[in-house]
């Protein structure tokens, strides 16, 4: 097996035309691994620490600092390993930083070595990239992992942060949820995503696209954009419930001042209990089967309130709640809050902790989605690890825009030349 003999990061840019970075690792057999790392625009405050350079050029975005970090430091600290070893050389990057949220050289630059890690070990021993993320988790885990092609969750209209509109939940996504091939899935959703354009454009609405590749139309609330959504699924000829689901991300941290929650498009203000009675209630009227950060993240009580009343027939999911941190998972799970767990790799910093805290969600009964974050590129290491760690859901933004379909592109193939690698 060969070790690395060079890494080099540059500056590159996302699908918001901000900085981020790519590094690339070369062993001693001339096989190379490349990664980038994505960003978030609403993120959760307990993530890693993404370092950005904040000087006068790139509006203070720029990630030149973080880049000198990987090439001047925490590059040449994993010389001549061997990147098969990604839990030891996570290690070394994490002792490295020496700090909780990786601030000292930036989670940005840590996680693009640990990425561009797993890249050059699977095309050095010639495996695919989700076969070599399954030998991880049993390597860490010390078992075994069933491979799947995840379920996947489009988010089609777009509102909150990630729009410049009226619409205060965040996530609008379809899940199609009857499909038997992922192949199929993708048919459906494309079709659903096409009616939902002719749709909005049939109101007067415009139909341009917000970060995730969603529509952001200037909608009424949050109910109109559902009334849209069924309208798209049965114009598709598909039945809203038995094929297509709806999944949202409320991202409520991002309406939440500290006590209430703070609804503009619905002009309402809500207390914990009335929001858990609000999405109860869209629950019960719409075939909702899965609600991301339906409260802040520091409303525990409003958590508990959501987890008792809707957490039997709905998938809950913490994404700011719990960062895909596993000491801020197991005390979420330890207060019985939410069922589910959104990973997002950037927002901890490693491939070891990623595949810790799914490991950890695995053995406590919670459910695991791999996430994009807002801010992409045309990486597509989700995908692998979506399927490698047979976690069985991703969300990755609409069936639009190469940044987003990227992803689902690379489990069309994965499907198609994986005939033991079945959608979960
Ligand atoms: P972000 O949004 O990538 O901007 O954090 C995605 C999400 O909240 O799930
Ligand atoms: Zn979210």
């Amino acid at each position: 097996m060969a070790n690395i003999i060079e890494t080099k990061a540059i500056q590159v840019f996302d699908s918001r035309g901000i900085p981020t970075i790519s590094c690339k690792i070369i062993l001693d057999d001339g096989t190379e691994g490349l990664a980038m790392v994505p960003s978030g625009a609403s993120t959760g405050s307990k993530e890693a620490l993404e370092l950005r350079d904040a000087e006068k050029e790139y509006l203070g975005k720029g990630v030149l600092k973080a880049v000198q970090n990987i090439n001047n430091v925490l590059g040449p600290s994993i010389i001549g390993k061997n990147p098969i070893e990604q839990q030891l050389i996570d290690e070394i990057l994490i002792k490295s930083d020496g700090t909780d949220d990786k601030s000292e050289y930036g989670a940005n630059a840590i996680l693009a070595i640990s990425l561009a890690v797993s890249h050059s070990a699977s095309a050095s021993n010639g495996s695919n990239l989700h076969e070599h993320f399954a030998h991880l988790y049993s390597k860490i885990h010390g078992k075994e992992i069933d491979q799947s092609i995840p379920m996947p969750m489009l988010n089609i209209l777009n509102g909150g942060e990630h729009a410049n509109n009226n619409i205060d939940i965040q996530e609008f996504m379809i899940v199609p949820s009857g499909a038997s091939s992922f192949s199929q899935a993708m048919q459906w959703s494309t079709e659903v995503y096409m009616n939902l354009k002719k749709i909005i454009e049939k109101f007067g609405h415009s139909s341009a696209v917000g970060d995730e590749g969603g529509f952001a139309p200037n909608l009424k609330n949050n109910e109109e954009a559902l009334k849209l959504i069924i309208s798209a699924i049965t114009e598709s000829d598909l039945e809203p419930g038995k094929d297509i689901n709806i999944a949202l991300d409320c991202a409520a941290s991002e309406f939440y001042d500290g006590k209430k929650y703070i609804l503009k498009g619905e002009d309402k203000i809500f207390s914990s209990e009335e929001l858990v009675e609000y999405l109860n209630d869209l629950v019960g009227k719409y075939p909702i089967i899965s609600i991301e950060d339906g409260m802040d993240e520091n409303d525990i009580d409003g958590w508990e309130l959501l987890t008792e009343k809707i957490g039997k027939k709905c998938q809950l999911v913490g994404d700011d709640l719990f960062v895909t941190n596993k000491k801020i998972l197991l005390e979420g799970i330890e207060k019985n809050i939410a069922n589910a767990i959104l990973i997002k790799f950037n927002q901890v910093g490693t491939i070891t902790e990623t595949i810790q805290t799914i490991a950890c969600a695995n053995e406590n009964g919670y459910k695991s989605i791999i996430s994009h974050r807002s801010g992409e590129t045309e990486d597509t290491t989700i995908s692998d690890l979506a399927a490698g760690l047979g976690v069985g859901q991703i969300k990755t933004g609409a069936p639009c825009r190469s940044d987003r379909v990227s992803k689902y592109n690379r489990l069309l193939w994965i499907e198609e030349e994986n005939s033991h690698i079945h959608l979960k």
